[in-house]
């Protein structure tokens, strides 16, 4: 393959401004400064040269409530490169008493369609002796080294507390990191009975059986568990002012607990839910649910303080034929939404063309601090000499409205519909292959990789220094009273 140089652009990385051309040979940058020549030439005069998105959490072809995510790793990772995400990462799910190394199997063939680089996440979806030693495999030697925990849908994913406890002592063990899906699942789920015995079955009812009480709670006793087993932990989709605040408490207290906002909780609010159509509502039905502006703002303010570290999207597309599962029972809506080929750009309109966020912020929450957090920096996430070549060519002048007539992903509806955005990929590469092209998409079904990670060495070696240190010791006494006296 001949060499690319990406010429006459402004390098934005998480920490650094500056101009210079980047060369890339064999999938990977060899070389960054001014006046690089000796190969084909993308012109990026104008725009930024950052490294390629990273989405920590996609659901592409995921088993869910009695039905399949329609987008699946090809149409996921299409719609992702569209939009100038490089990377994502998936989660796999063992049925209930299933072998986790069993499951991964099905990941390893659904994924082989992929268009970009991707990894995945295991999740505890039970608990046993087999679960147990399997976790050890799953992170020496199949690359996998964060576990994801469901605090919610009861009945299904859910586990509870003792599970959850044995879980991240077992993380801890290992140099994982657990992740939680924060909400309490027997709240909601007997919000859910009482609602729908009161005649409340539309899609509102989803809103108000998932107050953000119920999203704070869990995640105060996420990291409660996680503190007691001495583990990080990393709380997905963060939707509001009570999970942000204990997240926040918790760091300002010395833990090491990270928070993943959406953008679609940064952009979009409660009152989709009350729309007259039914099926607007519904296809906006996902777990925690969209939340007020108050919340919103709070979102926002850890971003920008740094109490909140990435953006994801929870990528997880139903068409509407599938919403429609749940007419007359909110329930039974199929939870989740779609947002790949768009978080980048709303996340540039509205978070860098407002001021809320700096470009290098911008890297930061949408790739750098993933790729750190998940240990994959700085293969992924960076702008250096010898990280992959994952990069969007990020034009701030590029824009467009979104619509679902001319989105990559396979559903009918977008949940930004309409909504005007300003800074989009002129290119984007993946492993130095040019799949968006001036508008073009030239992606290759199948030149994703799977990215494996090891097991973390310093946070989680500094958290077990610390909890060995204050671990409780029998006090050694002198005067012992004599037994039975
Ligand atoms: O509603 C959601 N978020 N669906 C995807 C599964 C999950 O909870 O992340
Ligand atoms: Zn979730
Ligand atoms: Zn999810
Ligand atoms: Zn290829």
């Amino acid at each position: 393959m001949p060499a690319t140089i990406i010429k006459n652009g402004t390098v934005v990385t998480a920490d650094l401004t500056y101009k210079a051309d980047v060369k890339i040979e064999n999938g990977v940058i060899t070389e960054i400064g001014p006046n690089l020549s000796g190969g084909d030439e993308l012109d990026a005069t104008g725009c930024y040269v950052m490294p390629g998105g990273i989405d920590p959490h996609v659901h592409l072809e995921m088993p869910f409530m009695g039905t399949y995510s329609a987008d699946d790793f090809e149409s996921g990772t299409r719609a992702g490169l569209a939009g100038g995400t490089t990377t994502v990462v998936d989660f796999c799910l063992p049925d209930p008493g299933q072998s986790l190394l069993d499951a991964l199997k099905r990941w390893d063939n659904k994924s082989t369609r992929a268009n970009c680089d991707y990894s995945f996440h295991m999740a505890i979806t039970w608990w046993g002796e087999q679960v147990f030693n399997e976790m050890e495999t799953v992170v020496r030697e199949k690359g996998i080294n964060t576990f994801k925990h469901f605090m919610a849908y009861k009945g299904a994913l859910m586990v509870n507390d003792d599970e959850l406890f044995a879980s991240f002592q077992r993380c801890a063990e290992l140099g994982a990191l657990p992740l939680v899906h924060a909400e309490n699942g027997d709240v909601v789920a007997s919000m859910q009975a009482k609602l729908l015995a009161e005649g409340n079955n539309g899609p509102e009812g989803h809103a108000y059986s998932r107050p953000a009480e119920v999203e704070g709670e869990a995640t105060n006793r996420a990291i409660m568990i996680a503190d007691m087993a001495g583990v990080p932990l990393y709380v997905v989709h963060t939707s509001c002012e009570q999970a942000h605040e204990a997240i926040r408490r918790a760091r300002q207290a010395g833990k090491r607990v990270y928070g993943e906002p959406l953008i679609q909780h940064l952009t979009l609010d409660e009152s989709e839910y009350f729309h007259k159509d039914w099926d607007h509502a519904a296809r906006r039905v996902m777990s925690p649910p969209f939340r007020n502006k108050q919340h919103q703002d709070s979102l926002w303010a850890g971003l920008q303080s740094g109490s909140l570290q990435v953006v994801a999207t929870d990528h997880c597309a139903f068409t509407t034929e599938q919403k429609r599962y749940g007419v007359g029972d909110f329930t039974k809506i199929p939870n989740g939404t779609g947002g790949l080929e768009d978080r980048l750009p709303m996340l540039w309109t509205y978070g860098v063309s407002t001021g809320r966020l700096t470009p290098n912020e911008f890297v930061a929450v949408t790739s750098t601090n993933i790729a750190k957090i998940l240990n994959m920096y700085p293969k992924k996430g960076a702008i250096l000499v010898g990280a992959d070549a994952d990069i969007v060519v990020l034009d701030p002048e590029k824009e467009k409205t979104i619509s679902a007539k001319t989105q990559q992903s396979a559903i009918d509806y977008n949940v930004f519909e309409g909504k005007h955005v300003k800074g989009l990929p002129r290119f984007t590469l993946s492993r130095g292959k040019v799949v968006v092209h001036d508008g073009e998409i030239r992606t290759e079904e199948g030149h994703g990789k799977f990215v494996a990670r090891e097991p973390f060495q310093a946070v989680n070696k500094a958290l077990s220094t610390w909890k060995e240190l204050v671990a409780p010791r029998p006090v050694e006494r002198t005067g012992i009273p004599a037994s039975g006296v």
